[in-house]
């Protein structure tokens, strides 16, 4: 590991957990107001606070602007451009919007950096079906095999039957006959109504009963789950799955193969990967920001790819209103 490299795992993964912090409480002050601001808030709060530091960041990835916010949207520069350190950024502010909006659990601020040109361009795709799995499944599942031999893999992988698999899908109609393939080749799916990034985590950390996610969700969160997943040394692929003809012309006219597999290492180029989520509203990775007296407290998850493990950190910050 260079010297630079390791000054960038130590220094701005503790930076990128202050950013995520900032946004989840700027987000939490709207949870169950029903929807419209939230997304602006924490996109507003992850601006101030990555502007607040000293690297040159590039947004390349963002689900800010689906959330309502003009800022923290593709493209956009933040922190200091005469800053040494020059890197990609994929953000979104609030994952689990409507969740939040709603009042209901799991929806966290999410954060991940890469060295510049290191993070996929995914163009106007919207859509990605994706696959992740633990770090004993990493290069072991043929992904353009049938369902059924997909979950063979993965079950050999783990050491485990079929039938103790548990598969994590959002509940969507794109994802009904997926859900079906998975029952049948005998494993188990579980349910969820939104949140593909805490799936893939759940796929890749300890004692969630959650063996893998499977399914087509958001682009943004795809390349964030793909981030998590090369730090923690587990497995990511993702192909796009255009939902609607404009968005498979849009895909088509850009040139990009909606046929085709990006493994994780195509998708995050580095191993200097960084990445933070914390919870807004508590889900079942991470609690949400508590009001406690004079303090609200977070609950962070950081991963880096420099590092082996993670942690799941807990702060307490003074309130400004007291
Ligand atoms: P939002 O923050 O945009 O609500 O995303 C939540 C989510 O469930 C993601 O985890 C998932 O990738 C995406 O929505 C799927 O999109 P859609 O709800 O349009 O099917």
């Amino acid at each position: 590991m260079d010297p630079a490299s390791s000054q960038s795992a130590e220094f701005f993964l503790y930076e990128l957990r202050v950013v995520a912090e900032a946004a989840a409480r700027a987000a939490a002050r709207f949870a169950g107001r029903g929807p419209g601001e939230a997304g602006p808030a924490a996109a507003g709060a992850m601006r101030d606070a990555l502007n607040q530091l000293s690297l040159d960041g590039t947004v390349i990835v963002s689900d800010a602007g689906r959330e309502g916010a003009e800022f923290m949207v593709e493209a956009d520069r933040v922190g200091d451009p005469s800053a040494a350190h020059k890197l990609d950024l994929a953000v979104d502010p609030v994952e689990g919007t409507r969740f939040l909006a709603r009042g209901m659990t799991n929806a966290m601020s999410v954060i991940a950096v890469a060295p510049k040109n290191m993070l996929f361009q995914p163009g106007p795709a919207l859509y990605m079906e994706k696959i992740a799995a633990p770090v004993a499944a990493f290069g072991k599942i043929d992904f353009n095999a049938p369902i059924p031999d997909r979950l063979a893999a993965l079950a050999d992988a783990l050491d485990k039957p079929i039938q103790d698999l548990s598969i994590y899908v959002l509940e969507r109609d794109r994802n009904k006959k997926l859900v079906k393939q998975i029952r049948k080749a005998g494993a188990r799916v579980s349910l969820f109504a939104a949140g593909d990034i805490a799936g893939a985590l759940m796929a890749a950390l300890p004692g969630t009963g959650i063996d893998a996610l499977m399914g087509t969700g958001g682009v943004p969160e795809g390349i964030l789950a793909a981030c998590a997943m090369r730090a923690l040394g587990a497995e990511f692929l993702g192909r796009f799955d255009p939902q609607q003809p404009q968005e498979a012309k849009a895909l088509k006219d850009t040139g990009m193969d909606k046929n085709r597999w990006y493994t994780r290492n195509e998708i995050v180029a580095s191993h200097d990967v960084q990445f933070c989520a914390t919870g807004i509203t508590s889900g079942s990775l991470l609690d949400g920001v508590q009001r406690l007296d004079a303090y609200e407290r977070t609950q962070t998850l950081l991963l880096s790819g420099l590092n082996d493990g993670y942690e799941i950190l807990t702060a307490y910050h003074r309130r400004e209103d007291t």
